[in-house]
């Protein structure tokens, strides 16, 4: 009998229906060829250490964690990669010898979509403007100073949280008003909004871009809609736009490697297949 584990991985999170990672997932096995089963896993937030401990033993390779699972993901695990560390929360999970294994892909995420989006962008090009404290910002920031990006302002309705965050990720963050954030636009290269305002059902994001400087690559981790209002606005004054989808897709692909040794791509078919 084959000691191979099957091909069965997941995603954890609480609620859960709306997650498109199955259709990624489904996507690539159908491209690969690959006989995998990729299942949303409801747990509620009192259930999740003895889920998460159980998965690793009914043979699953791996899961992804979201909302609002991230941080216990990465405090119950055996071992953490300095990604994870550093952005305090996990999103992928390798099940090894008995093991549990934290990794964090978000900030890869971020990154490579915005090289795939925006060819020409250059994060040492100039500051960066991060907009929002929350957890989503935490990979931005980690994203951006490992880019190489000289500095960050960073803004935030509630300032108190943009300070931690500073404090937490060190020089190169300088915390800028909320209502001061068009000036802070001034010679950056990178505008990101990692709140979740311009989401379907929420306010959309005012932004004033008219301090902004030609050269500007503006981004959104929000994907319903794919164009925000930021990104419109962003479009309609010559910059630059990338849209969040990409981000969740290039997130995944880093699971799909280690979990079922193929390399898949994130192309046209792909993002199609998700906004299905
Ligand atoms: P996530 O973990 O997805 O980043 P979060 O932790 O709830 O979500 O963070 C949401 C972000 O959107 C925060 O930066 C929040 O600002 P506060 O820290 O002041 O709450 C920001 N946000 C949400 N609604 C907002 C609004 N109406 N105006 C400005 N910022 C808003």
């Amino acid at each position: 009998m084959s000691d191979a584990k099957p091909m069965l991985a997941g995603v954890m999170g609480w609620p859960i229906s709306h997650s498109k990672s199955p259709r990624i997932f489904a996507h690539w096995f159908a491209a690969h060829g690959i006989e995998g089963a990729y299942v949303r896993l409801p747990v509620r937030p009192e259930d999740f250490a003895e889920v998460y401990r159980a998965l690793g033993k009914a043979g699953f390779c791996g899961v992804n964690v979201t909302l609002p699972h991230k941080e216990a993901a990465l405090a119950l695990a055996d071992e953490a990669t300095p990604a994870a560390r550093a952005i305090g929360a996990a999103n992928m999970i390798r099940f090894e010898g008995g093991r549990i294994l934290a990794d964090n892909t978000d900030a890869y995420g971020f990154i490579e979509n915005l090289r795939a989006g925006a060819p020409d962008w250059d994060a040492a090009a100039g500051p960066a403007l991060v907009l929002g404290a929350g957890g989503a910002s935490r990979a931005v920031l980690q994203a951006l100073l490992e880019a190489g990006c000289p500095e960050i302002r960073l803004a935030n309705r509630t300032r108190a949280k943009a300070e931690a965050l500073a404090a937490a990720f060190g020089l190169r963050i300088r915390v800028v008003d909320w209502e001061h954030r068009a000036a802070a636009l001034s010679n950056a290269a990178t505008l990101a909004n990692s709140t979740a305002l311009g989401m379907a059902g929420q306010p959309p994001l005012a932004m004033d871009l008219s301090m902004a400087e030609p050269g500007l690559t503006v981004t959104d981790i929000v994907y319903t809609p794919l164009e925000t209002p930021l990104l419109a606005a962003a479009r309609a004054a010559g910059f630059a736009a990338v849209d969040g989808l990409g981000m969740l897709l290039h997130q995944a692909r880093p699971s799909f490697r280690a979990w079922f040794g193929a390399d898949p791509a994130v192309d046209g078919t792909l993002r199609t297949a998700c906004l299905a």
